[in-house]
């Protein structure tokens, strides 16, 4: 096994915030790793301290075999970083937008780096339409391709597919995991359950702190939630009751059911006792990432406090 990224120790503050707290992370080549967790909890304060464009208070270690702190020139080169919002120019057409990103990289080859990178996007027949009239989802796939022309090594996306529908969505990971076969490792933050479940590792990150990290079955297995489903009129309401009770972590309808969670098996089967008798139906369930992020969410909110 090999690491593109085996950084350890890293600290980041912004005036008396300390954002990134003593964050250790690797990640293995040609992995997708998807970033999780809850507004404002580091993720992008930690990609780009990463890929060499904040420079982080302590840390140690490297990033594609290169001392992060100390060659980070070179990492950047050999990265490729597509920020939260759309960096393209909107008023030059899809081919200018790839050939100005060209330039910028002072990239040999302009004119075929260009021509694959429309064809891969099959836009070839669209390269003089601004870039501005493409939808959302196109746009993030133009932003994608620019960022991998200079052939780098790993890849850094944040939140690359926030408020794009849910097919171009699909497209945006099958080009990312397309990537990742290639050879490319890939560290992405995502709010969606859904991409979390198309990663090949999870970090959850919450409030600077690493909370959670391994594939979505270790996660999920780590967290040492019990979960019970609860089915029948009204079920949903429930939640509302259930809430706060000794041994209840969290309480949430999932349609017209609901998801009940906690680390302690007998306070919670305690919990959902009075209702566990006709018309309601209750089945052990495995809990979901989703139920686990929430979970950790909620724990990682009362260190915090
Ligand atoms: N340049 C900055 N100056 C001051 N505060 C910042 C700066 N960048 C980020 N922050 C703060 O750091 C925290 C973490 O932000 P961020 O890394 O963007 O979180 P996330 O990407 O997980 O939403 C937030 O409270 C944010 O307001
Ligand atoms: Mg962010």
């Amino acid at each position: 096994m090999t690491l593109a990224v085996d950084v350890s120790g890293l600290n980041k503050s912004f005036g008396d915030k300390h954002v990134v707290q003593d964050l250790a992370i690797q990640v293995e080549t040609g992995k997708i790793t998807g970033f999780l967790g809850p507004n404002g909890s580091g993720k992008t304060t930690t990609l780009r301290m990463l890929c060499g464009l904040l420079t982080p208070d302590s840390g140690q270690g490297k990033v594609l075999g290169l001392d992060f702190r100390k060659e980070a020139e070179r990492i950047k080169r050999q990265t490729g970083y597509m920020t939260q919002k759309f960096s393209l120019y909107e008023d030059l057409s899809i081919e200018e937008n790839l050939t100005f990103v060209a330039r910028v990289y002072s990239l040999d080859d302009r004119r075929r780096r260009v021509g694959d990178a429309l064809e891969r996007l099959g836009l070839e027949n669209r390269r003089r339409q601004l870039a501005g009239s493409l939808s959302g989802g196109w746009k993030q796939r133009l932003a994608l391709a620019a960022c991998v022309m200079h052939e780098p090594r790993l890849l850094l996306l944040d939140e690359p597919t926030a408020g794009v529908d849910p097919k171009a969505r699909r497209e945006f990971w099958d080009e990312i995991h397309a990537l990742s076969a290639e050879g490319l490792t890939v560290m992405v933050s995502t709010h969606y359950m859904d991409e979390a479940e198309r990663c090949h590792d999870i970090a959850y990150i919450a409030y600077g702190r690493l909370m959670a990290r391994g594939t979505g079955e270790q996660v999920i297995e780590r967290s040492g939630l019990v979960t019970f489903r609860g089915e029948g009129p009204g079920a949903d309401r429930l939640s509302r009751e259930l809430a706060g009770k000794p041994g209840v972590a969290m309480a949430a309808p999932f349609g017209a059911a609901i998801h009940v969670s906690g680390t302690d098996r007998a306070a919670l089967e305690a919990a959902i006792a009075p209702w566990r008798k006709s018309p309601f139906r209750w089945t052990e369930v495995e809990p979901t990432l989703e139920d686990v992020f929430i979970h950790l969410m909620g724990q990682s909110k009362d260190n915090f406090e």
